[in-house]
């Protein structure tokens, strides 16, 4: 059996241990291993490279980033070249089609499953959303840097008497925001599932300030927005994907805890800090698992399925059921949260 790879999307800690994973999986089957460069952008370009069980393939489980490339290419190219896809993928005898991405590959690679191409998909992403699994890999890493960040701010905040606001990933869930929060006990988190009332946001650090505390850490997730009609804020750029530009949520904040609490405010965007490095254990784990699992079920010609954690175990998904909807913060996650705040 020929297996295919790919890498696409935002890059993860983790994906090169998926990549492992799947490589010395297949040999210990008898099957070989091609990974395509760049994304879909090297599946529609047949730009592949063999990949071998060696050395140097055993080497990158530790190694950040992805060492096929990633990248993102917009929907329409990509649905308009479903031929040259499936034409690429039989001149180079592949018998399947193993997809690492977030919710717009595996869509991808629904779309490509619908078209009759052999497809299994691994979830990754640092912001934790895709529907259908526990967690997907790079979540824990994202949260690790977060985290640090925090507690290195919390000194620097308590020296200054300042209100620090940190700004972390998460377009349209806050699970890094929520987890880097409690796991740094921030004073204040904001989330895009609940729109905050900077108000509300002011009592809360006006309060810790009555109580005799000189100083408050919140943590803002870089989609979250202001309720209706309590602050204006800019409309965003859209990028040549259709992505909505994300990064200046903290700044505003900052600006109006400034001016209306006349505190001392710094604000920290974390960006793509976040992504970048070695995977922590936990995600060295995850992605292997999702890996082996992922590529056994393309031995046993399981297509059209997700690799997916289910409490202790790694499950197969439909397609349909990893990308219908995003997987959001639930209330009794928030509402656990909410308690320890101020
Ligand atoms: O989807 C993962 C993610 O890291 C988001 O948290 C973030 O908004 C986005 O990617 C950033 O994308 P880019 O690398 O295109 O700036």
């Amino acid at each position: 059996m020929r297996i295919a790879t790919l890498t696409s999307g935002g890059d993860c800690p983790g994906l090169n241990a998926v990549i492992r994973a799947v490589v010395r999986t297949a040999a210990g089957h008898g099957a070989t291993v091609v990974g395509y460069e760049d994304g879909w952008q090297g599946l529609v370009e047949d730009r592949r490279v063999q990949l071998y069980d060696d050395e140097d393939i055993d080497r990158i489980l530790t190694r950040g980033g992805t060492v096929l490339g990633t990248g993102r290419m917009p929907v329409d190219e990509f649905t308009g070249a479903v031929d040259r896809v499936k034409a690429n993928l039989s001149d180079a005898g592949i018998d399947a089609l193993v997809v690492i991405g977030g919710e717009g590959t595996l869509k991808g690679g629904r779309f490509l499953h619908m078209h009759g191409v052999p497809v299994v998909g691994v979830p990754k992403t640092i912001d934790n959303d895709v529907n259908a699994t526990d967690y997907t890999f790079g979540f824990d890493s994202a949260v690790a840097v977060a985290t640090d960040a925090i507690d290195r701010l919390h000194t620097t905040a308590e020296s200054h008497d300042r209100v620090m606001i940190v700004e972390v990933m998460g377009r349209h869930v806050g699970w890094i925001a929520l987890h880097a929060g409690m796991a740094g006990g921030a004073h204040d988190i904001l989330i895009p599932e609940h729109p905050f009332d900077i108000e509300d946001v002011c009592t809360r650090m006006a309060r810790r300030f009555q109580m005799g505390e000189k100083y408050g850490i919140i943590v803002v997730a870089e989609g979250a927005v202001p309720a209706e009609g309590t602050l204006e804020m800019a409309e965003r750029e859209v990028d040549q994907y259709g992505h909505e530009k994300f990064g200046n949520i903290g700044a505003l904040i900052a600006h109006e805890i400034q001016n209306r609490l006349d505190a001392d405010v710094r604000s920290t965007v974390l960006g793509h800090v976040q992504r970048g490095g070695t995977p922590t254990a936990f995600d060295r784990v995850l992605a292997t698992r999702y890996g082996v699992h992922a590529t056994k079920a393309a031995l046993r010609g399981e297509f059209g399925t997700v690799v997916a954690l289910r409490g202790e175990a790694v499950s197969l998904v439909s397609f349909d059921d990893a990308v219908g909807s995003l997987k959001v913060v639930p209330d009794h996650r928030w509402e656990s949260a909410l308690s320890l705040l101020g």
